[in-house]
């Protein structure tokens, strides 16, 4: 056991995160969630992460977008915090290009319901990459025209959306670095179906937010085990970043 001290001042606290080479040959896609939490465990107050969020953590929001080929994130997450398309600092465009990517990464979300606002900046924007919306078979047909007419559409599966199988596809339009922005429902499958490789928390200190896990596990998931890569303090958030044990 180790009693973490007041440790050492750090330039630049998100340098770590930069660090990791994320790929696993024998998998598709390198899958990383960015979540906060506080610390009853509560991913939401009031139906919105913005109060749990703060200094170092929103910077790392940045940061990691800056890293990721595709931002996956729940329907519900879109619908909540009325997501628009990714916005990053001409610095962060300009570090992204010099290593032969897109200057930004494009927002691919998962919805069986296609219950999404299509006049929404994320929908409606013409700059920037084209949204990617990843459904299934069962969803309805004339929703998925409309879906069609805004964003790349991906059909995974058949009742609900097939992850492992989406990821598959995200690969094949050349995104290897997913970063998931959650909610705790996608989140939880991603973990439990065991597509989830790296998991970037912060701990806010708050407690009594929405009664909102971080991670909603579907019946009969699985358990994940994951390795503590780092740690780091920002006043009295706690930035923790781990790894999914090798999946063997
Ligand atoms: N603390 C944090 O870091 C953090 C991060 C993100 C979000 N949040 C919070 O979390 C809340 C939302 O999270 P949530 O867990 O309720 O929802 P969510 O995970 O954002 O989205 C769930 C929705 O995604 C779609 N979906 C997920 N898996 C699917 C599958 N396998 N097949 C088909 N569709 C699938 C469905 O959309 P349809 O209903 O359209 O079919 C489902 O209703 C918000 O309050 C938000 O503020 C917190």
């Amino acid at each position: 056991m180790l009693l973490l001290g007041d440790g050492t001042e750090v330039a630049d606290v998100l340098d770590p995160y930069r660090r990791p080479r994320r790929a696993r040959p024998e998998r598709p896609c390198w899958v990383v969630a960015n979540m906060v939490g506080g610390l009853d465990g509560c991913a939401a107050i009031g139906g919105r992460v913005g109060s749990l969020s703060e200094g170092a953590d929103v910077e790392l929001f940045g940061a990691l977008r800056s890293l990721a080929d595709v931002v996956l994130v729940g329907a519900e997450t879109v619908r909540r915090e009325r997501y628009g398309p990714v916005r990053l600092s001409a610095e962060h465009q300009d570090e992204r290009r010099a290593t032969g990517r897109t200057p930004l990464p494009p927002i691919a979300v998962v919805s069986r319901s296609l219950n999404l606002d299509w006049d929404s900046p994320l929908f409606a924007s013409v700059d920037g990459p084209r949204p990617i919306v990843v459904t299934c078979g069962s969803a309805d047909t004339e929703a998925r025209r409309c879906a069609e007419a805004h964003a790349e559409v991906v059909v995974a599966g058949e009742a609900t959306v097939d992850l492992a199988s989406a990821l598959v596809t995200l690969r094949g339009l050349g995104h290897e670095i997913v970063l998931c922005e959650g909610g705790p429902t996608l989140l939880g499958e991603l973990a439990s179906f065991g597509l989830l490789d790296e998991l970037c928390l912060s701990v806010a200190p708050r407690m009594g937010g929405d009664p909102l896990p971080l991670a909603v596990t579907p019946a009969g998931g699985a358990p994940t085990h994951l390795r503590l890569r780092h740690v780091a303090r920002d006043g009295d958030t706690l930035l923790l970043r781990y790894e999914v044990d090798d999946h063997g």
